[in-house]
């Protein structure tokens, strides 16, 4: 039994859209087959990019994009990827299978798919092993709209204005595979380099063109040295300055049931590693606790986001598929990971203002996965449709009185967690999960000061191990929720075991 208490009228922070963001990297099937064909291919395609996919992702309203990597960024150069196609370079991608790259999918692939999905840009610059004068020309050639030499060779190309860029990031996972740096050092760079990342002022287009968000390379898990060491030497002699020019600090962490060198299969999985990845989601909570109060002591106005670049649950790949491109199926067990990770980002939207999962197609925990011509929806997929009514709602305050479940003493999860977002018609949106593996879970809905005057359900759920498959593409899917009662103003319902639940509330 859970009492789920909401108060309404205290609002505490607004749910920035882009939490719901993706993250796409030259990496296996993602880019490649996933999202970009090419003009010539049988698959329906607008300018190269699969129509299917498109079409998927605008249902879900995806927010933001976060292109070209990863581990790939920091290899990434990008003027390898502009011009006539046969005339771009090739280079080896050295992190992900040894594959050849040709590059045919760079810059204004990149902005045209971002016009398609109707959002916004995430791009990655190099610091690892590519120079200021790179990156500051990367942002010249994409963002300036006068007279200079980045922007004549951006319409020798075929692109007459500049392009909107909310956000970049100097440089990814610095601490490792992006130049194994130390937390000084790297801020150092950071300093460096996006002091360069220059905001072009364009006086005919300036009410489109936002400013650029400058995301710093944060931390890997709970790496709080890195955190605390990164800030302080980014703030060194300019405290009050340094707001400005630091407007995010990224967080990467993946689930791994067995840990990060055997991981654990995507599909074959007993009880016990049901609740072990399903702690290790909820183990996100405490991370950007005690991130955030880090960064608290460097900021506490909160004017720098955490930015969640790169989430979600990293498995064994697909028996018989390249270990390089690392492709996994996705089940129910990823439904619960989504869902209640996303209940913890809305629940800290104070400090968490971006997140992008890891990795949109083929690759980790996707949203899509392709096969030649045909697409699947994953259950992951079905959780992002269920939470997008959170994009820009503002979240009111809620707590959940439950229990702890699960058979091993150290990977014990909230039985169901929760939250809850009003949008701007008054409509009240409720994501519950439940994750019990047998169980149902009765759950008390009270509204404080409101009756429900109204309600509707939807949810996604089915045995731990169910998933979505090219044969059978709609086994998981979402679902309608009827089974509500409401009595003296009052909402109760009993939510299903393995299940994401959004309840959307009109109350008076
Ligand atoms: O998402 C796969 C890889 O995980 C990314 O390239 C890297 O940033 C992280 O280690």
């Amino acid at each position: 039994m859970a009492r789920l208490t909401i108060h309404p009228d205290r609002r505490i922070s607004k749910i920035q859209k882009e939490i719901y963001g993706h993250f796409s990297e030259h990496l296996g099937r993602c880019i490649y087959g996933g999202f970009y064909v090419g003009e010539d291919s049988a698959i329906p395609n607008e300018k190269g990019i699969r129509t299917d996919v498109v079409e998927a992702l605008r249902r879900i309203r995806i927010p933001v994009l976060r292109w070209p990597g990863g581990c790939f960024a920091d290899e990434y150069h990008w003027m390898d990827g502009i011009g006539p196609k046969a005339n771009r370079k090739k280079m080896i991608n050295t992190h992900w299978g040894g594959v050849t790259e040709d590059n045919s999918f760079g810059t204004h692939e990149y902005f045209e798919l971002c016009s398609q999905l109707g959002c916004e840009a995430y791009v990655n610059g190099n610091l690892g092993s590519g120079t200021v004068q790179e990156m500051s020309e990367w942002v010249e050639y994409i963002t300036f709209d006068g007279v200079s030499p980045m922007a004549n060779l951006r319409r020798e190309n075929g692109h007459e204005g500049a392009w909107s860029l909310p956000f970049f990031g100097v440089g990814n996972e610095n601490w490792g595979c992006g130049g194994n740096m130390t937390p000084e050092y790297y801020a150092n760079e950071y300093r460096r380099y996006q002091t360069y990342v220059r905001d072009y002022k364009n006086p005919d287009r300036e009410e489109d063109l936002k400013t650029i968000h400058k995301i710093c390379c944060g931390p890997n898990v709970d790496d709080y040295e890195w955190t605390k060491g990164v800030l302080d030497t980014c703030f060194r002699h300019c405290e009050s300055r340094f707001h400005g020019n630091l407007d995010g600090l990224s967080l990467h962490y993946y689930v791994h049931p067995e840990g990060w060198r055997i991981k654990g299969s995507a599909t074959d999985f007993d009880e016990n590693a049901w609740y072990k990845t399903l702690s290790k989601a909820y183990y996100m909570d405490e991370l950007i606790r005690n991130h955030s109060a880090i960064m608290d002591s460097y900021d506490p106005e909160r004017k720098i986001a955490l930015v969640v670049d790169e989430w979600g649950a990293w498995y064994t790949v697909e028996p018989g598929t390249n270990p390089g491109f690392l492709y996994q199926q996705n089940t129910i067990r990823d439904a619960l990971v989504a869902g209640i990770t996303l209940n913890i980002f809305n629940k800290h939207s104070s400090r968490v203002r971006m997140a992008n999962l890891a990795q949109t197609i083929n690759v980790l925990q996707s949203v899509i996965l392709t096969e030649g011509a045909d697409m699947l929806l994953t259950p992951t997929y079905h959780v992002f449709d269920l939470y997008k009514e959170h994009q820009d709602a503002q979240l009111v305050e809620s707590s959940i009185d439950t229990g702890l479940i699960g058979p091993d003493a150290e990977y014990r999860v909230p039985w169901i967690t929760e939250s809850v977002s009003e949008d701007s018609e008054g409509t009240l949106h409720i994501t519950l999960t439940n994750a019990s593996s047998t169980d149902a879970c009765p759950v008390d809905v009270n509204i404080e000061g409101r009756q429900v005057s109204g309600a509707s359900g939807a949810i996604v759920c089915g045995e731990m191990h169910e998933k979505n498959t090219f044969e059978e593409p709609e086994r998981v899917s979402v679902r309608p929720f009827t089974d509500l009662r409401t009595e003296n103003g009052a909402l109760s319902l009993a939510l299903p075991p393995c299940s994401v639940l959004r309840l959307s509330v009109k109350t008076r």
